[in-house]
């Protein structure tokens, strides 16, 4: 986990500014150690913090990472809690070293579900890290795109119903807002490791027009290196939203 190679010089071309991703393959990288899901979690943990750190090397302003979804719940209560223990140690050892680098992190979705110790937890990284201005980390937890839309939707609704809102006058910024990433911007790029082709419920409304970098790596074997292949494609692509041409040219 340490400085293998250089970074590449990226600056022939933007770099994506908000990477998103959805790490997966932590259960069958365990299975094929023969070890318990829980150790795939481990070690997924391990490529969260090198990830973290090969962004900042990258110049990505902003890292979008899905650590637990809301499907997640429906898990067998011992890999929740293997999870959740992850997360409240994660926090509570990175907490000064992402605070040393200039990392902040926040993290989004609907924490209510949680364990009180692993929201003190999440609040202490939080704190902690609030000033850091060189790379931004969401840690996407009990979240799903689904889920977000609605809360986003219902919170609409009651601005309507308080007479503040006039339905009519809805557009795409009040949804923008109403949302967990709200002030973000979207994500550029969407990494999804082992090798499915599905979104599975992240980020619906904010992955319009995201680039998809699909890579059958394992999460706990995804590296910084790995990361700066996915800019590199990236780079090479012409982003159109939707256009004949690209905005910019
Ligand atoms: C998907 O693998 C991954 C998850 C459900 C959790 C992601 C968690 C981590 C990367 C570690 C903890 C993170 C932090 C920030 C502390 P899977 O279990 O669905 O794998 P499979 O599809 O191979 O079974």
């Amino acid at each position: 986990m340490t400085d293998v190679s250089p970074t590449p010089d990226f600056r022939a071309s933007p770099v994506p500014r908000h990477v998103a991703v959805i790490m997966d393959g932590n259960g069958r990288w365990a299975r094929e150690q023969a070890l318990p899901r829980q150790e795939g979690h481990r070690a997924g943990m391990e490529a969260v913090r090198e990830v973290i750190h090969g962004a900042a090397e990258a110049g990505v302003e902003i890292l979008t990472l899905f650590a637990f979804s809301t499907e997640n719940w429906f898990r067998p209560e011992e890999e929740i809690m293997a999870l959740m223990t992850l997360l409240q140690l994660y926090a509570d050892q990175e907490k000064d070293e992402l605070r040393e680098r200039n990392i902040r992190v926040r993290v989004l979705g609907d924490l209510s579900p949680l364990a009180a110790p692993v929201r003190d937890a999440i609040r202490r990284i939080e704190e902690t890290t609030k000033q850091g201005s060189r790379l931004l980390v969401n840690l996407m937890v009990s979240y799903s795109g689904r889920a977000e839309i609605l809360r986003a939707t219902r919170s609409l609704a009651r601005r309507v119903a308080l007479g503040e809102l006039d339905p009519d006058d809805i557009d795409e910024a009040d949804l923008d807002a109403a949302l967990d990433t709200c002030g973000l911007p979207d994500p550029d790029l969407l990494i999804r490791t082992s090798g499915e082709f599905r979104i599975s419920n992240f980020m619906l409304w904010q992955l319009a027009y995201t680039e998809l970098h699909i890579t059958p790596v394992l999460w706990p074997d995804f590296t910084r290196e790995h990361l700066f292949e996915a800019v590199c494609e990236f780079q090479r692509r012409e982003r159109r939203f939707g256009r004949v041409t690209s905005p910019a040219s």
